[in-house]
């Protein structure tokens, strides 16, 4: 399974509907910070409840000292698998104190090499050897890199060998083809706003899973 749907603006109905319907077609789901302010972390509860066995991600946008991520880390790390930090903090007193942190409670650390947004170009793209240098030496689950920008998930692939899932976000509203990512390397494709804003999400869905294997079937023949 190679879809992860991201629910940043819908209301807690909304997104238990999307996640009890599409539970059984998708690798899992990302929960962003908009979502987490406007319903409460306790939200996480019910729609979690809605597909449990599934992959849950926070994406609380992480980049702090250990300390402060590993208590904000706390707060949702009952209701979800895996949380996203970005990889510019570094190592030291940072995303290691986290990584042990995570595992020691059984739960996964996902790091950002780049960003799906044309201006990581400007710093973010320009750090991507440092920042691999990071995720080589920390090892984490995974590694968030952009669909927007494939040659970035090549890169990351080719440096951080098959031991590390790559989900790549930026398709739909930001521009890529649903399956381009997978294409260059990608084990799992992020998508919000193209399934959450469809008038009949799970039918946006299907037709994201469906471009997803047409797409690669030309890229793998
Ligand atoms: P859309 O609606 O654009 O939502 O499909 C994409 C989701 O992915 C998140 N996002 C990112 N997260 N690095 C990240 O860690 C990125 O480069 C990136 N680009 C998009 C975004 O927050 C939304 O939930």
């Amino acid at each position: 399974m190679t879809l992860i749907v991201a629910i940043d603006s819908l209301s807690v109905e909304e997104a238990e509907k999307l996640a009890r319907s599409l539970c059984t077609w998708v690798a899992g789901f990302k929960v962003g910070l908009p979502f987490l302010l406007v319903n409460g972390v306790r939200s996480l509860s019910g729609l979690r409840g809605a597909c449990p066995e599934k992959l849950w991600v926070a994406d609380l946008k992480l980049a702090d000292i250990g300390h402060v991520m590993k208590l904000v880390t706390s707060s949702v790390a009952s209701y979800v698998d895996a949380v996203i930090a970005h990889g510019f903090i570094g190592v030291r007193g940072a995303l290691d104190e986290l990584k042990e942190y995570l595992v020691s409670l059984g739960k996964k650390l996902i790091v950002v090499v780049s960003m799906s947004h044309p201006g990581a170009e400007e710093v973010y793209d320009k750090a991507l050897p440092s920042i691999l240098g990071v995720v080589a030496k920390l090892r984490p689950w995974g590694v968030v890199a952009p669909a927007t920008r494939p040659a970035i998930i090549h890169e990351a692939r080719e440096t951080l060998g098959q031991g590390v899932k790559i989900l790549s976000p930026g398709i739909g509203a930001q521009g890529a083809r649903p399956g381009e990512a997978l294409c260059a390397g990608a084990d799992y494709e992020i998508i919000g706003r193209l399934i959450t804003e469809a008038g009949d999400p799970v039918a946006s869905a299907e037709e994201v899973l469906r471009k997803q294997r047409e797409m690669l079937r030309k890229c793998r023949g």
